[in-house]
């Protein structure tokens, strides 16, 4: 979609939320402006407050009146598969299984770049039209579905995090790399496209048990030459593969301790999952300032398990949530947290709204110290933004009240909601999905 009004500053009226700041205390944090106003100029945020000191500050700023609806950050999906976007919801299998007849399957398919393309394109809607501006992804094994994602994600100035899947045994042999051209293929597409307009990449690893010593070993020079790279792998999901890895590396303590030995345990390393942990490993990602992804929805589809945020908190680990998709059942990151809500109860300590908000917004983009560019409304970061309507049928619009608080509207929406509640996401300044425009094409 076209942005009529790029070269002008542009006022947003709408209600708006959003974390400035780097905080645990999510009640007193949170900025709402209930008649708010947001500045956009080109492709960044120029600034955001109440809509009348808005409008006195930015007198000739055209107006677009969004009163009504809840602008809010673009949301952040730390942890998900663009090649398993065909191969979602497939019945009956636990983790290794599930691997071997839908996974490795569906990521053979991306051998031929036409289909890397097409999947791309269908991801990044499904990732706009559930308001999602930044997603951490894990590719195939083909360098080349790396650059497909990466191309299509430049094609609209977002910021994606993503890399080559490396993997050289247990896993069908076409989809095998080995460590010299894992090694090699990762450094060209880091050369290529790291930090190359918005694009970052994320050595990629996709988990202990199909990466041999060596190949770790390989991934591990890359992360040491290249600090601020991400890094991105699977941790302690399952106990078949937790016993697994047990047997493929007797010498080592613990799952976590395989990344460590090579390197991977650091800040930007994304963990996905990581929910049977024992104490020693839970103080070493804190020490390390290491992420966890929280994947709610993969964890109750594959009966992993339930994921302790108590734990996290108490040894002070930055965790963000995450869809993991395929596995994950869903594109929605408001449907997450309410699926991480439900986990949380079954273990007695439910997780506040705000927090959930705060883990896909601010407090992910801290954890991945990217939030300068994005997480948060705030001036000088990138205009990556969503425009929300609470009351979008009529089962939301009888239960959320127009002058509800925010943090009742955002729990609603997370039980209730779909993309239905997405009007429209902007990406760098740009109106990329607009719901309206879309049911037109449609129809
Ligand atoms: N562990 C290794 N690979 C995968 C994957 O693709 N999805 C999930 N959920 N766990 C994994
Ligand atoms: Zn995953």
């Amino acid at each position: 979609l076209k942005n009529k009004h790029a070269e002008a500053t542009q006022l947003l009226r709408a209600s708006i939320a959003h974390f400035p700041t780097t905080t645990l205390n999510f009640d007193e944090k949170v900025e709402i402006f209930t008649d708010g106003a947001l500045i956009v100029k080109g492709n960044t945020i120029q600034d955001v407050g109440d809509y009348l000191s808005m409008h006195t500050r930015y007198p000739d700023a055209v107006i677009n009146d969004y009163s009504g609806k809840w602008i809010l950050p673009g949301l952040i999906d730390s942890h998900l598969h663009y090649p398993q976007t065909q191969s979602i919801a497939n019945y009956g299998d636990q983790l290794l299984s599930w691997l071997e007849n839908y996974t490795f399957p569906a990521e053979m398919a991306f051998e031929d770049e036409a289909h890397a393309a097409h999947i791309a394109k269908v991801f990044l809607n499904q990732l706009l039209k559930n308001g999602t501006t930044t997603g951490f992804v894990f590719t195939t094994v083909h360098a080349s579905s790396s650059q497909a994602l990466f191309r299509a994600a430049s094609d609209i100035n977002m910021a994606i995090v993503a890399g080559k899947v490396c993997m050289d045994r247990h896993c069908p042999s076409n989809l095998q790399d080995t460590p010299a051209l894992a090694q090699r293929e990762s450094a060209d597409l880091i050369d290529e496209w790291h930090n190359k307009g918005r694009n970052k990449y994320a050595l990629t690893p996709r988990f202990a048990p199909t990466s041999s010593d060596a190949q770790l070993a390989a991934i591990g020079e890359l992360a040491s030459q290249y600090t601020d790279v991400f890094i991105q792998t699977h941790l302690s999901e399952n106990h078949d593969e937790i016993a697994w890895v047990k047997s493929l590396f007797p010498s080592a303590n613990g799952y976590l301790d395989v990344y460590d030995k090579y390197n991977l345990v650091r800040e930007r390393a994304v963990f996905g999952h990581g929910i049977h942990l024992n104490q020693e490993e839970w103080e070493r990602l804190g020490e390390a300032r290491a992420t966890i992804a929280f994947c709610p929805t993969s964890n109750l589809f594959l009966g992993s398990g339930l994921f302790n945020m108590e734990q996290a908190r108490a040894s002070n680990v930055h965790v963000a949530l995450a869809t993991d998709v395929g596995a994950g059942t869903t594109f929605n990151m408001f449907k997450t947290y309410g699926d991480a809500y439900k986990v949380s109860q079954l273990r007695n300590a439910p997780i506040s709204p705000l927090e959930g908000f705060y883990l896909m917004t601010q407090g992910a983009a801290a954890a991945h110290k990217l939030d300068d560019e994005i997480g948060n409304l705030n001036p000088g970061t990138a205009a990556d933004f969503i425009v929300v309507e609470p009351r979008f049928d009529e089962l939301t619009a009888l239960r959320i009240d127009k002058d509800a608080l925010f943090k009742d509207v955002f729990f609603a929406l997370s039980i209730l909601g779909d993309d239905r509640m997405i009007e429209e996401t902007w990406i760098s300044g740009q109106c990329c999905y607009s719901k309206k425009e879309n049911l037109d094409a449609m129809a």
